[in-house]
């Protein structure tokens, strides 16, 4: 999908409106859109440097793209890897039919995360809206709650209340975070107003949680307690987030700002193809490797091992050692894997990190997650009843135990795929000791409630697919989400890769990947926090950025997350 990602600043007042919202996040108004798409390129290293190995540990979405740029700067990216490149942008396919496939972690792409974006075009993937809760490739979305179910084709179907529950929450944004001022800000991208703005709602905000913002705002406060608990079952784009209730508004704020849960596309053949599609894309404008280069080239094909242990190597470097033994210096490492594992699972140096960035990485808070899907003969969903003239089957919501069944398919006539249920945090604890198939009887009894004369399972064809993210040793969560009074916390750790003001002890490694950013549970943030640990790896080595094109690290002191005392 091509975006106009770089259209120009706005010259006259209005305009402003007219540019898309993108995911410039508000805590660190970067445009790296802007960065990623100017001809200059990411910068430089001394000629010296060129094809220092450099260790990429972990091979999800941002350890393959650190990697990706390392390569394209003429430098050589080693890349470790516990399990399957891909990380979380996981696909798997039904045995019986290679090709239908599920995605068990992100799949569906916000079109204002430009960033991710760039990689896809990239790659050249084709991407496809997400049939979401009421979005327009949605044909229905039945939202069932306490045993009462409404069927809608466009929001203006459902009942009068849940347009008051929509405008509550639109009008609790309005007055007591400015949104309207924010997004025009974000648009435009005003960088002054961002962070001033923002910057004081991280203040006053940081210590309050999404139920207590909710609970406390006078839209809300006019409605009845109905209300709060319709919007936490619905809630805003893609549906219910009262399992966020707990977390800091900070996070639901971050999301709703720069429009992350809305307009998302999947991509065709799974999400998968993204990370697997950049490790073996040889980019057009390599710097000292000859042309064809590609990281799967520069790693003989496969990633190394698991990581046992990362130490300061006698050379003064990162030694990296693993798990069968092979060990390896470094002058830098970039580590993009769940950061509790540096504690729970590597053997990790503690003089590499300060105390206080031990505190924030062992702080970090993680959802749990989990999702079950089955493979059916055909799209029968888009059947109509002619008994009520409504699909047979709808995207559905519910307060019952599968809380959010999506149907995706690629056209009729073709088995297709029904995402049963994906859950967050309690909901999905609720399933981490099943097997697939129980959890398959469970979600298919709810269902039968919701719609008692349709037969889903006689459609079910091959075996049910299933994930709890928690369950993974080398995830142990689904994506971080910070509580309330993390602000701290995740500033250090989004910060650390500016290092020049560090401790030389504690230089040299760079973290990177979803629970480094500010926008957790979204690509974007593993792709943003992936290009600043690059920018601080190419300025470990001695080397700067393009000329005109100014790095993440480089414009530090103007935009940097505000410091709480
Ligand atoms: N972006 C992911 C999705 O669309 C996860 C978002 C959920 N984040 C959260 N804090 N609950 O499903």
């Amino acid at each position: 999908m091509t975006m106009a990602s770089d259209l120009p600043h706005p010259r006259v007042p209005g305009e402003a409106a007219r540019l898309p919202i993108t995911m410039l996040n508000p805590d660190f108004p970067f445009s790296y859109d802007h960065y990623l798409a100017h001809p200059a390129g990411l910068g430089r290293v001394p000629d010296l440097k060129l094809g220092t190995e450099v260790a990429v540990v972990g091979a999800g979405l941002s350890g393959v793209i650190a990697a990706y740029e390392l390569l394209r700067l003429g430098l050589k990216p080693i890349v470790y890897e516990a399990a399957r490149i891909g990380g979380r942008l996981k696909t798997a396919e039904f045995s019986a039919a290679p090709g239908v496939v599920a995605d068990l972690g992100g799949m569906r792409f916000p079109e204002s995360g430009k960033a991710f974006y760039h990689y896809v075009d990239t790659v050249g993937l084709e991407t496809r809206e997400f049939p979401n809760p009421l979005s327009a490739v949605t044909p229905s979305t039945l939202i069932e709650l306490e045993g009462t179910a409404h069927y809608a084709e466009t929001a203006d179907d459902l009942p009068p209340f849940f347009t008051e529950v929509a405008e509550a929450w639109r009008r609790a944004l309005r007055e007591e975070v400015d949104f309207d001022a924010v997004q025009e800000a974000l648009r435009s991208r005003d960088v002054a107003t961002i962070k001033r703005i923002w910057n004081r709602i991280v203040a006053e905000l940081d210590e309050q949680t999404f139920y207590g913002f909710i609970a406390g705002s006078a839209a809300f406060r006019e409605k009845s307690f109905a209300h709060r608990e319709a919007f936490g079952q619905v809630g805003f784009g893609t549906g219910g987030w009262d399992t966020d209730f707990s977390n800091s508004i900070l996070e639901i704020l971050r999301v709703v700002f720069t429009d992350a849960d809305d307009k998302h596309r999947r991509i065709l053949g799974g999400a998968q193809r993204l990370p697997d599609g950049l490790w073996s894309h040889a980019p057009d404008d390599l710097v000292h490797w000859p042309k064809g280069t590609s990281v799967a080239g520069l790693n003989g094909g496969v990633p190394r091992g698991a990581v046992a242990s990362i130490k300061r190597g006698e050379g003064g470097g990162i030694r990296i050692t693993e798990k069968w033994g092979a060990t390896r210096e470094f002058e830098a490492a970039i580590v993009t894997c769940q950061s509790w594992l540096l504690s729970a699972r590597i053997d990790t140096e503690e003089t590499l990190f300060a105390p206080e960035m031990w505190t924030a990485i062992e702080r970090s808070h993680y959802m749990q997650s989990s999702k079950t899907f089955v493979m059916v003969d055909r799209p029968f969903w888009n059947d109509i009843d002619p008994a009520t003239g409504r699909h047979v089957l709808s995207m559905t919501l519910t307060d019952r135990l599968p809380r959010a069944t999506y149907l995706l398919d690629d056209g009729p006539d073709k088995p297709a795929v029904i995402l049963l249920s994906y859950t967050w945090n309690d909901d999905a604890l609720k399933f981490l000791s099943l097997s697939a198939d129980e959890r398959t009887d469970l979600m298919l009894h709810s269902l039968k409630k919701i719609y008692p004369t349709v037969d889903i399972a006689s459609h079910i064809v091959g075996e049910p697919i299933t994930v709890s993210w928690e369950a993974d040793p080398n995830f142990m969560g689904a994506f971080k989400n910070n509580l309330p009074g993390h602000y701290r916390y995740q500033e250090r750790l989004f910060g650390h890769f500016v290092q020049h003001e560090l401790p030389a002890a504690q230089r040299g490694v760079f973290l990177a990947g979803d629970d480094i950013s500010f926008t957790a549970g979204w690509a974007e943030g593993a792709v943003t926090t992936a290009l600043n640990a690059v920018w601080g790896t190419v300025r470990h080595l001695g080397g700067e950025s393009a000329p005109g094109n100014p790095g993440p690290g480089d414009v530090w002191d103007e935009l940097a997350p505000v410091v709480l005392d």
